[in-house]
């Protein structure tokens, strides 16, 4: 099963010049918590754009330069990510999407259950994630900070 897990400000913003376009320490914290010991699914250049190595995560990185390659032990790469969803579509495995843009818009769709933080405010940002709908999903859970709302959410049965 795909889980999507995504920041995003009030006008749906997400990035910034390949960046997150806020430093929410909390944020950062529960992404850590929620991802801890699970696979996670992202693009080429989120992978590259980490800060730091994600410890204890197995991490699937989708690429179309047939060259690339990752020295960490714990990560891997796929070149096909349509086949790659569609495998995984109904494993019992927990996948976590972590972005960029790209990749959420492609895996949306399979994304059966959301764990998302609505930044609070309007912040400067060049990439979106529009496709998003709040009507399509059920608030499972609901958790205000000082910076967001975290909501995890599963997708309505016919959307
Ligand atoms: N707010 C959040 O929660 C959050 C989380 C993560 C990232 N982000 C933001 O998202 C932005 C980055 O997004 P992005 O779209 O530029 O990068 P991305 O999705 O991380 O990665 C794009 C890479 O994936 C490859 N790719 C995409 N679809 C593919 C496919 N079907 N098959 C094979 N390879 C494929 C692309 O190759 P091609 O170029 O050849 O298509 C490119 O190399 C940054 O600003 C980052 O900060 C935000």
């Amino acid at each position: 099963m795909f889980v999507i897990s995504i920041a995003m400000d009030e006008n749906q913003g997400i990035g910034y010049k390949g960046a997150l376009p806020w430093h929410l320490k909390e944020e950062l914290k529960l992404f850590k918590e929620n991802t801890l010991h699970q696979t996670l699914l992202m693009g080429q250049t989120t992978y590259d754009g980490l800060p730091r190595k994600l410890v204890d995560r197995k991490i699937v990185v989708c690429s179309s330069d047939s060259n690339y390659k990752v020295e960490d032990e714990d990560a891997c790469v796929i070149y096909d990510l349509e086949a790659f969803l569609k495998e995984h579509e109904n494993t019992e495995e927990t996948i976590i999407v972590c972005g960029g843009a790209s990749i959420y818009r492609q895996a949306y769709p399979y994304c059966k259950k959301a764990l998302i933080s609505f930044v609070k405010g309007e912040y400067e940002v060049d990439t979106y994630f529009d496709i998003f709908k709040l009507e399509d999903w059920d608030i499972t859970k609901e958790v205000e900070y000082e910076d967001f709302i975290y909501r995890e959410m599963k997708r309505k049965e016919d959307c």
